[in-house]
């Protein structure tokens, strides 16, 4: 087999690393280049054909999960192999290559045809890239699983083909496979595939050897001995579904079809046909399929709405642009943004456009695509970022006074989102990576003990809610299905709010999908209604007794009640920041069965925080973005995920740039302790697909692989200054650093292309500093030495929450730490109320020795790191003191350098408040 395919199929040597099993396409071009190149130097005489026959047996094997080149073409060039015709298996193979790589075959007929040139060219292939209106028609893949794949899928691949109209909105072609473990793997590999058609009957085992394939499988619970024929049929799609919930499948059978469509699990299926009859149906039903994720309500409406001469006589001078293009001065603002963008603005919420704020017609529908698309049941478009988003659901489901436990290091949106709401933050920590300056995730065990502390002080009613940034900013995901339920054992009512700003794309990958809010939420509800879930628990209660004690609670991973359970789960995204969407872009996804007790204040809260002039084209991309991960997301999330283990494996395992850089692993991010797996890292030799699955299913804590902390204080950076030469010197933008690391993020934007820069400008770096070490003598080298250890060593201990003051303390308990916020912050409006201390003089120090305490007026968030280390309110401590003195940033919101400290004066507080 070749290495794209072989981490499928084998679980030794030197092709299982999990990474080539994720690169499919890129592997797949790889490997059609190298056959290629085997080609050309067999038709000139340098090789002989064993290995052209060896590369082209390799690529057999991929491409039967492929529909181009197809069957045809594959023949002609084995023909042409087996009859030693070296120039023309060389012509064939560097065509077919390049429409690979290209992808041009989409619109090409041409690469279809055997044929060199057009002349000689079959008449009716029948793949034009154009409609009848002469309209771009994109080209997709349908899987046909049948018995006898190849032979009969064929025939019925023909048939189909027969049955294309010129006013076919899109073109397809099939990819026929005969069993239920080569359907699993055409859907894992081929990125292109966006329905699915069953026949019953297949077999279930590949002709292939896929050990790591059959691994997972089992693992499942799947046994090919234990289902006939229809559940197979049945049991294939669920799988599929589970893999690709964006694909349509539809089902052939010739048995009673009507009570197929019935069974339990024929949810997963789009339509069942009876078989003999339906091949018309089927092809206009796939064609359905496809168009119905393609429609976008409300960016189809603008579209039309931008083509209609509207006369305006309300705000928005710059819609339909006449204030632009007839102007003398601005006249360049419209030749650079085009037409259209003024066309398609308007202020106005009728005539096909709809309202953000309270939508019925076209918006309504985009949202509901939305909540479809992401798995939820209700979506929200926003179009003031995530930060805004997360402002809302504090406002819509917690009540002034309710305690949310709250992770200390998250997105300050969520501060100031209490703050506004009056809701009490109880503090939790995430652990700390101090030797990177930076914090992972909130142990399950800290968010546990703040849940039963509260429990133990006859609290918990109070808490209404659990805030949890998944995956954080560096990567660490959450195993948020594991975090729910043992919160919910603990109290079943909890809300959660998942703060998936970097992860709204996660739901296309079906590795990242289980951690992701609306995953786990999917997977928690079907469990609820497990018979078997029920039983679970009463067998756990009957084994922790009548009162448990904290510690066994602790140590117990805790099962809840299904019968009790409120499922409450609320996500909110950065569309913009992983998708195809315009900057703001946000989206707030819910699945919350208690929805309808929220539902007017969920309006009162968009109507709070949504402008009244919500950007139409920032809709429309929301819109835009949904359509496109529905239809291509499976295969840009691949590609994202290829690239960034690519750069980790280059930058590691370059000679020179591991000198001074280092891209670190899942065993560097994540301490052992949360990976219960034993699972170390993608790149680690040996690590197969299997090993990931169960690193995701069990370990506490996993690494989002394309989030990339990148070291470069062992290159004598530190991470605002590397960003800064990165930036300047090489036009290489990115976004977070820390003291001594930078963050780079591959999304689906990336190409290799991309690689190959960031590769050559950090070896151009390593080259520099070889330079300067080599020609700045010893003290040159002393000095670069002492600043990487200075980076990399003298680290400040990282801040942990201290208290609240008591003044602001509310009707706290004895155990837990949180507090009024909001009367701090408000507290600090008057100037009174209020001191400076700087932050370097004695007077400070007087303060931490003796009193009074110092209380924060206000947030201090230093970028890096970009938490708070003090809110309004807090008491501050030495620790803080000493982490702001160490501090070497230039940006400290909430601090003013000249004044110092700004301090809440507890003793105005207290007397204005006894007045
Ligand atoms: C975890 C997290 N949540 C929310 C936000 C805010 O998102 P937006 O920029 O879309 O307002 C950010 C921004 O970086 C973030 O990192």
């Amino acid at each position: 087999m070749t290495s794209a395919a072989a981490d499928l199929s084998s679980s030794t040597g030197p092709h299982t690393r999990i990474d080539h099993f994720i690169s499919m396409p890129a592997a797949r071009a790889d490997a059609w280049r190298g056959l290629t190149a085997d080609a050309r130097r067999w038709a000139a005489g340098k090789a002989d054909r064993a290995a052209v026959e060896r590369a082209f047996a390799d690529i057999v094997v991929l491409e039967e999960f492929h529909a181009y080149p197809g069957a045809r073409l594959m023949a002609t060039l084995r023909d042409r192999l087996a009859a030693g015709s070296a120039e023309g298996f060389r012509n064939l193979a560097e065509r077919v290559s390049q429409a690979v790589v290209t992808r041009s075959y989409k619109h090409d007929e041409g690469d279809w045809d055997v044929a060199e040139s057009a002349a000689d060219r079959m008449p009716d292939l029948g793949l034009p890239a154009h409609g009848s209106g002469g309209q771009h028609r994109p080209f997709f893949e349908m899987l046909l699983v049948s018995p006898h794949g190849g032979t009969r899928g064929a025939q019925q691949s023909a048939e189909l083909r027969k049955l294309r109209r010129s006013e076919d909105a899109f073109i397809y072609e099939t990819v026929p496979v005969g069993s239920f473990e080569d359907a699993i793997c055409a859907a894992i590999m081929n990125p292109g595939i966006a329905a699915v058609t069953i026949y019953e009957g297949f077999d279930f085992a590949s002709h292939h050897d896929a050990p790591v394939l059959r691994s997972v499988i089992a693992a499942r619970g799947i046994d090919a001995a234990d289902v006939d024929e229809g559940d197979l049929a049945l049991g294939l799609a669920s799988e599929l579904k589970r893999l690709r919930p964006e694909l349509d499948i539809y089902l052939l059978s010739d048995r009673k079809v009507e009570s197929l469509a019935g069974h339990p699990q024929a949810g997963a299926l789009r339509r069942v046909l009876y078989s003999v009859e339906e091949m018309l149906e089927l092809h206009l039903s796939v064609l359905e399929g496809v168009a119905e994720r393609f429609r976008t309500p409300f960016f189809d409406n603008l579209k039309h709405y931008a083509t209609r001469p509207i006369s305006t006589f309300h705000a928005l001078p710059i819609a339909r642009g006449k204030s632009v293009f007839k102007s003398d001065w601005i006249r360049d603002m419209g030749e650079f943004y085009g037409l259209n963008i003024f066309l398609a603005e308007s202020s106005a919420t009728t005539g096909g456009l709809d309202s953000l704020l309270e939508p019925t017609g076209n918006i309504k529908e985009a949202q509901e695509m939305a909540a479809r698309a992401f798995g939820a049941d209700r979506c929200f478009f926003v179009t003031n970022g995530t930060s805004t988003s997360n402002k809302m659901v504090h406002q819509a489901v917690v009540a002034p006074g309710e305690i949310v436990i709250l992770d200390r290091n998250c997105h300050k949106s969520h501060h100031y989102g209490m703050v506004l709401g009056g809701a009490q933050p109880l503090y939790v920590e995430a652990f700390p990576m101090t030797e990177y300056s930076m914090y992972g995730a909130v142990p399950l065990a800290s968010i546990k003990q703040a849940l039963l502390d509260l429990k133990a002080e006859g609290r918990l009613d109070r808490v209404r809610m659990v805030d949890l940034t998944n995956c954080t900013f560096d990567g660490h995901i959450y195993n948020t299905r594991r975090v729910m339920e043992e919160c919910l054992a603990i109290k079943p009512d909890l809300v959660f709010l998942w703060d998936e700003a970097w992860f709204g794309f996660a739901r296309f990958s079906p590795v990242l999908r289980p951690r992701t809010a609306m995953g786990a939420a999917a997977a928690i509800e079907a469990w609820m209604h497990d018979p078997a879930s029920v039983a679970a628990y009463e067998t756990q209660q009957a084994e922790l007794g009548e009162n448990p004690s904290r510690e066994t609670l602790l140590a117990t991973r805790l099962i809840p009640d299904p019968r009790q359970i409120r499922l409450r789960v609320y996500q909110t995204n950065s569309t913009h920041k992983s998708m195809s969407s315009l900057r703001q872009g946000s989206m707030i996804l819910v699945k919350d069965v208690d929805y309808h007790t929220v539902e007017s204040q969920f309006r009162e809260a968009v109507f709070t925080h949504a402008s009244t002039s919500p950007n139409q084209q920032l809709i429309a991309s929301l819109d835009i973005a949904r359509r496109q991960m529905e239809l291509e997301g499976y295969g840009l999330v691949m590609n994202a995920i290829e690239i960034s283990l690519s750069i980790r494996r280059e930058i590691n395992s370059h000679p020179l740039i591991s000198k001074y850089f280092k891209v670190l692993g899942a065993e560097e991010m994540v301490p052992a302790s949360y990976r219960q797996s034993g699972f170390s890292d993608f790149l680690t030799p040996g690590t197969t697909w299997a090993d990931q699955i169960r690193s995701m299913n069990e370990d506490e804590f996993c690494l989002d692989p394309t989030r990339m902390t990148l070291v470069c204080g062992t290159a004598g950076f530190d991470g605002t200054e590397f960003k800064k030469l990165l930036a300047d010197d090489y036009d290489i933008q990115l976004n977070k650093t820390s003291r001594n690391s930078v963050l780079l993020q591959s999304n689906i934007n990336n190409t290799r292309s991309d690689i190959a820069q960031l590769l050559r400008v950090l070896l151009d770096i390593s080259n520099a500093i070889e330079k300067r070490l080599a020609e700045g003598g010893e003290a040159g080298r002393v000095a670069f030495f002492a600043r990487v250890k200075s980076l990399m060593e003298d680290v400040p201990d990282l801040p942990d929450f201290s208290h609240f003051h008591d003044a602001f303390r509310g009707d706290a308990g004895e155990m837990t730490v949180e507090g009024d916020m909001r009367t701090a912050f408000f507290a600090a409006y008057d100037p009174a109320a209020c001191e400076y201390v700087p932050l370097f003089g004695e007077e400070c120090d007087r303060r931490l020795a003796e009193g009074p305490e110092m209380v924060s007026a206000n947030f201090v968030i230093p970028y890096p790191p970009g938490f708070p280390i003090m809110v309004p309110g807090q008491v501050i401590t030495h620790e803080t003191i000493d982490f702001m003195r160490k501090l070497d940033v230039k940006e400290i919101h909430g601090f003013n350098r000249e004044k110092g400290l700004r301090l809440i004066r507890i003793e105005a507080v207290t007397a204005k408040s006894a007045r």
